[in-house]
């Protein structure tokens, strides 16, 4: 195995359903006070209703994205988006498979491989979300479980389009519970997120992928995180709500 590639951090905050027009613009116009360091790349998932104002606001400062869309390109599918909608906007990534998106909207391996393509194909950079649920960990099936949700996932994905993937191994058990895996599960799993890679493409390319921890981050336990070595940048849903915490985590102690 090569020994994975040190990365600028990727921090990105997903909203969820939270912020209007109004919260959103001003969170933004408080970000764009500080100075935000030049080596990270921070990326913000934000509500679809959002995402115009928020790509005006960010000034190319900060990359703004969505949380999901729809693989069709257009059609009968009322209340849903398609990524040509999304890149109209200025939007540059998509988060797929979110594991609210699984669990309560019941989204399959096999719907979010269809996103997938539709979404790099529409020129969309991808955040994967994979993860196991508490049982699965105890009954030490996580390997099996991620194994499954990025061969499924991912299937017939060319190499060169994971330059535009990221991995966010999100345990199901740690999000919005307070619960955070320890850094060193944490970089275990990535490390069998590389593996896991390394078997669908070539282990250069496999090195080159972001993985990214998500799960109850906070300002107190991201830079623990960050010095994992296979751990890329952080997926931050709650701590990304309030723009004193966002940016407590993206000025992380790197020493
Ligand atoms: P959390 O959410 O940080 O609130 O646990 C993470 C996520 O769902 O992406």
């Amino acid at each position: 195995m090569i020994r994975n590639m040190p990365k600028p951090p990727l921090i990105v905050g997903n909203w969820k359903m939270y912020k209007g027009v109004k919260e959103t613009q001003s969170f933004i116009d408080q970000m764009m006070l500080a100075p935000l360091p030049s080596e990270k790349q921070i990326w913000l998932a934000v509500p679809f209703t959002a995402i115009g104002p928020a790509v005006q606001a960010a000034k190319g400062r900060l990359v703004i994205g969505a949380q999901n869309m729809h693989d069709a390109s257009e059609g009968a599918f009322t209340g849903e988006i398609a990524a040509s909608m999304l890149t109209e906007l200025g939007t540059e990534f998509v988060i797929l498979g979110h594991s609210e998106r699984r669990t309560l909207f019941h989204e399959s391996n096999t719907f979010i491989h269809r996103k997938v393509k539709a979404a790099l194909q529409s020129g969309l950079k991808v955040i994967l979300c994979v993860g196991e649920t508490e049982q699965e960990r105890k009954e030490e099936k996580t390997k099996e479980v991620l194994k499954t949700q990025l061969l499924e996932c991912l299937k017939d994905v060319p190499e060169e389009a994971f330059t535009k993937i990221s991995i966010a191994y999100e345990p199901i058990w740690a999000i919005g519970t307070g619960k955070t895996a320890t850094p060193e599960i944490a970089q275990k799993t990535h490390r069998d997120i590389r593996e896991i890679l390394e078997s669908m493409i070539s282990s250069k390319a496999a090195q080159e992928v972001f993985l990214l921890y998500g799960g109850s981050v906070k300002p107190e336990n991201a830079s623990s995180l960050m010095k994992q070595e296979e751990i890329n940048g952080l997926l931050i849903g709650n701590s990304s709500l309030k723009h004193e915490l966002f940016l407590k985590i993206i000025h992380f102690d790197q020493s």
